[in-house]
């Protein structure tokens, strides 16, 4: 390898992407949420979309188990979510303003959009465990803004 951890970062970091928040449920009555911005699309039909967790951290046993989920991707009015669900708290969600969605797991107010799926697969990828979910239902608020993410900040659009 002629690269070292920095430079593989550097460069990823290269690559905007929008913020989301994942979220879900522990047996049916714990919220758990996660930022994430490996999110992508997979395919239209089915209607498939992934993101990755890290195995070290608190959430991939707990996703694993869940099974089920809501993306929210954040609006540019949210990135105290994007901080906060990246930092270590005791509840992640104290005092921030949520619902139930169609599948149960937490949905945020602002959200740009909603993206609410279900495990399809999952398949173990290094460090991580990418989560390859099937949507079962969508929202969207097409007048907001995304929260973006390069290069380690967040541009404004
Ligand atoms: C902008 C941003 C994007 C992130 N994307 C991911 C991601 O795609 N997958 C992941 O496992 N962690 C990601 N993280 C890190 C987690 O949000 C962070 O490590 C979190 O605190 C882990 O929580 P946990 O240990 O409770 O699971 C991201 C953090 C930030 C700030």
């Amino acid at each position: 390898m002629t690269f070292d951890a920095r430079d593989f970062r550097d460069a990823l970091s290269c690559f905007a992407t929008g913020i989301t928040v994942v979220t879900s449920m522990k047996s049916g009555e714990e919220p758990l949420g996660i930022t994430v911005n490996s999110f992508s699309s997979v395919s239209l039909d089915p209607p498939l979309v992934l993101f990755s967790l890290g195995h070290t951290g608190n959430h991939c046993q707990e996703f694993r188990e869940s099974g089920t989920f809501a993306i929210n991707i954040l609006s540019s009015e949210q990135k105290a979510l994007c901080d906060r669900f990246a930092s270590p708290q005791d509840d992640r969600f104290r005092g921030v303003p949520h619902k139930a969605g169609e599948n149960g797991s937490p949905v945020f107010d602002d959200s740009l959009a909603v993206i609410e799926c279900e495990t399809w697969q999952t398949v173990e990828a290094g460090d991580h465990l990418i989560f390859i979910c099937r949507v079962t239902h969508v929202t969207t608020q097409a007048d907001k803004q995304a929260l973006l993410f390069h290069k380690g900040s967040f541009p404004v659009l």
